[in-house]
Parts: C-alpha cells; sequence; structure tokens
C-alpha cells in the first residue's frame, strides 16, 4: 500500500494531468508480468520505473519511468534503468522497447546515452501532433553495448 501511495505520488509530480489512473498503478505492482523499481535519496521515494515481461517472445517493453524533480540530473533514472536491464537478463529476455515523445529531449538523451537505438516513428501516438520514437536496445548478457 505505501508504495502504491509513493508511485502514485512520482507520477503525479512527472506526469501531471498525463498520470496513469490509481487503477493502471495498482495493476503494475500486482500482475506478475510487471517488473517495477522504486529509487530512494535521502529517505524519500524520488524515482519509479516499470517493465512489461513478453515471456513468450522473450521481449520486455518499458512501460514508464519518472524521477520527481527535485531529484533530477542525479543519476536515478540511470541505475533504475540498470537495475531493470539486470532483471531482464535473469528473466532471460532479449530486447527492451519503448516509445517516448519526439519532444522529450531528456528521456531521449537518457535512452540513447544508455545504448538504445531509434528503430522508427509513430506518428500521434500521444494524441494529435504529438508523435512518438519508437526505441529498442538489445540486453542480452552477451551484447550488452547494442
Ligand atoms: C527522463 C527522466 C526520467 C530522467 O531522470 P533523471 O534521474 O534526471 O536522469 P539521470 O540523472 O539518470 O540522467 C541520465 C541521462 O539522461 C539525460 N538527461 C537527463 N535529464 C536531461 C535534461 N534535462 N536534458 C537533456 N538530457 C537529460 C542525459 O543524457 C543524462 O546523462 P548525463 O547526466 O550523463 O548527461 C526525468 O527527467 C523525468 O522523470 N521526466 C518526466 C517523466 C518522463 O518524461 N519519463 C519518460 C517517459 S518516456
Amino acid at each position: 500500500m505505501k508504495d502504491l501511495e509513493e508511485m502514485i505520488d512520482i507520477e503525479r509530480s512527472s506526469f501531471g494531468e498525463e498520470s496513469y489512473r490509481k487503477e493502471l498503478i495498482v495493476q503494475l505492482l500486482s500482475d506478475e508480468e510487471f517488473h517495477n523499481v522504486i529509487a530512494e535519496l535521502d529517505d524519500e521515494k524520488a524515482g519509479y520505473a516499470t517493465f512489461f515481461e513478453d515471456a513468450r517472445r522473450k521481449r520486455a517493453r518499458l512501460v514508464t519511468i519518472a524521477v520527481k524533480p527535485d531529484y533530477r540530473n542525479r543519476g536515478l533514472a540511470k541505475a533504475m534503468l540498470a537495475f531493470l536491464e539486470e532483471e531482464m537478463r535473469k528473466h532471460e529476455l532479449h530486447i527492451v522497447s519503448l516509445e517516448v515523445g519526439t519532444s522529450n529531449v531528456p528521456a531521449t538523451n537518457l535512452y540513447l546515452s544508455l545504448g538504445y537505438r531509434i528503430t522508427g516513428t509513430i506518428p500521434n501516438y500521444y494524441g494529435k501532433g504529438k508523435d512518438a520514437i519508437y526505441m529498442e536496445k538489445t540486453v542480452d548478457r552477451n551484447d550488452q553495448k547494442s
């Protein structure tokens, strides 16, 4: 229950009106296909990230990542993604994919800095005129750089 409240708080501080509904966050915490990490700094729950495990296709999809504004640019997002990638390898997932808004420079830079490749664009993904970039990364243990 505590994690739920913290995740809602992080969501609201990062996405405002576009935050996930409480029911969806409950699902992220309860369904076993979802893997979550919560980052803590100075006794404060400062960020969280989640991926979906597609076990049949051996793929992961990054569902969300957010760090509270006061805790940004301290490496928390990078650390959370490194942790989740290790989880993906433990579950023998080969590829992680994600979508990010074309105007979201911090997140796009984050993914590029970690070796994600842009593999496509999705017009109007976030609503009219709000396109997304589709990105992928290979997370196999013996191919961590690609
Ligand atoms: C994107 C987000 C999660 C990054 O969190 P963070 O903890 O500040 O990121 P880190 O400190 O780990 O930064 C890692 C890299 O991201 C990039 N980055 C982060 N903030 C940036 C900014 N404001 N401008 C440009 N690049 C940025 C840089 O490449 C950085 O690496 P560097 O420090 O070596 O240059 C955070 O800005 C956030 O919560 N944004 C709102 C929610 C969101 O857009 N989520 C992504 C949805 S797809």
